[in-house]
């Protein structure tokens, strides 16, 4: 693996050339595909190794536990970023649900903003509480109310890296001071900013989560999720791995992620999908820069150039109350997702309705542009009183951008709001 020296250099050379965890028998210069559950060995004294852990490299045994194509991404992913252990599943949501159900327990609480991704909101609030886990909702522009908020059962502290779709950013290295004073973990859902655009670590987050679903597939080719564990947090603060046993490759939390909860909750990523992520990371910088490039281009034209448009949302607008704190944690542009705000629910229709390049579509950062009216969508079976608790305006649209060429989207724009 080439040196990591900052976050961003050297990166797309850090992620091509990670080497596979053990040659493969072909020379194949990709990782295949090993669509397989099972794994074979030659006696059986070297099974009872592997799976008693007394192997120096570690064997594959059986997919759900782990699987050659999908280390292969796990091991893209440690490059890329620089943390100490990587855990792929199924989903964005299966990374989520996987890290709560790995530290927190009945009587135990998670201090959260509330404006988070409608499942994750619905998970803390509806699945985790039937165990008996408590969620803290907090504005987390306030320091003051996240600190009185924690107590000696609060498992950790959760947000978004840039809420979606307020665009709120909290002061990650100022709640780390609080968190870390109290010893309680961050854990943040990065999905929004991949790591040539953010160094985690250096923001004090302790564990991040990622929806790889969105810049990572490389073109919303798969579903999938990563858990990434900094190594940074000392477990013996958590009631639930204080007794847990810590070795030198994992720390607790990630003992008991994969040797435990993972393995039983079952989510395990498809090889197929590792193998269309590994490509989509080899990528990723690239599909990165030119996004961002052209979301803050759109932004620009949207908040200064259009009368009929009532508000832009990006975090590098001077008009964005997070600038500062964006120009600070991020290198280059923050990211490929702006809003904007008409007059009415029915102009936002009324516009995208026209528009003839730019889908009308869920989802994040695939290779194509995509719109879509939060409110009456992803929150659409949300009751008024949460909405209003999640703060979903229905004038507001969220826009993804892609990679087609900027003037392109920027003249769908144009034509569609000159309809209005
Ligand atoms: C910020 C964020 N986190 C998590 C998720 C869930 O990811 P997935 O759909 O891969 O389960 C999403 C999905 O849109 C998201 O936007």
């Amino acid at each position: 693996m080439a040196q990591k020296e900052t976050q961003n250099e050297k990166f797309s050379t850090r992620v091509i050339s990670e080497k596979f965890g053990k040659k493969d028998v072909h020379g194949a210069i990709a990782m295949p595909i090993y669509r397989n559950a099972a794994f074979e060995f030659p006696d059986s004294e070297s099974i009872a190794a592997a799976f008693q852990y007394k192997e120096e490299v570690a064997s594959h045994t059986y997919t759900r536990i782990t699987n050659p194509s999908v280390e292969n991404l796990e091991r893209k992913i440690k490059a890329a970023s620089g943390s100490e252990n990587v855990m792929m599943l199924a989903s964005g949501m299966a990374a989520i649900s996987n890290t709560f159900l790995s530290i927190a327990y009945a009587g135990g609480n998670i201090v959260a903003s509330p404006h988070l991704f409608g499942n994750t909101f619905s998970l803390f609030k509806f699945t985790l509480a039937a165990f008996g886990v408590e969620v803290r909702f907090v504005n987390t522009d306030d320091l003051e109310e996240i600190a009185s908020a924690i107590d000696e059962n609060t498992c950790a502290f959760f947000c978004e890296l840039i809420t979606n779709p307020h665009l709120e950013i909290a002061d990650l290295p100022e709640i780390s001071k609080i968190l870390k004073a109290r010893n309680v973990p961050m854990i943040v859902d990065t999905t929004i900013i991949p790591w040539c655009g953010f160094d985690a670590r250096k923001a004090g987050v302790d564990i991040e989560v990622v929806s790889t679903t969105k810049y990572i597939s490389g073109g919303a080719t798969t579903i999938g999720g990563a858990i990434l564990d900094y190594g940074t947090f000392d477990w013996s603060f958590n009631k639930r791995l204080e007794t847990v046993e810590k070795t030198d490759a994992m720390s607790p939390f990630s003992f008991k992620l994969k040797r435990e909860i993972a393995r039983n909750i079952g989510a395990a990523m498809d090889p197929e999908a590792a193998y269309l992520q590994a490509l989509g990371m080899e990528s990723l910088q690239l599909r990165f820069e030119k996004m961002s490039a052209s979301a803050c281009q759109l932004a620009r034209f949207l908040s200064t150039q259009h009368k009929k448009v009532v508000k832009t949302g990006y975090p590098k607008l001077e008009s964005s109350h997070y600038k500062k704190i964006s120009d600070t944690l991020f290198t280059g542009n923050p990211g490929a997702m702006l809003t904007f705000s008409l007059e009415s629910k029915e102009a936002c229709y009324k516009f995208m309705n026209r528009l003839q390049i730019i889908r009308r579509a869920t989802n994040l950062f695939d290779n194509k542009t995509l719109i879509i009216h939060p409110e009456s969508t992803i929150y659409g079976t949300f009751s008024t009183e949460m909405k209003k608790l999640m703060g979903i305006e229905d004038n507001l649209m969220r826009l993804s951008v892609g990679l087609e060429d900027v003037a392109d989207l920027q003249a769908d724009i144009i034509q569609a709001l000159e309809g209005l």
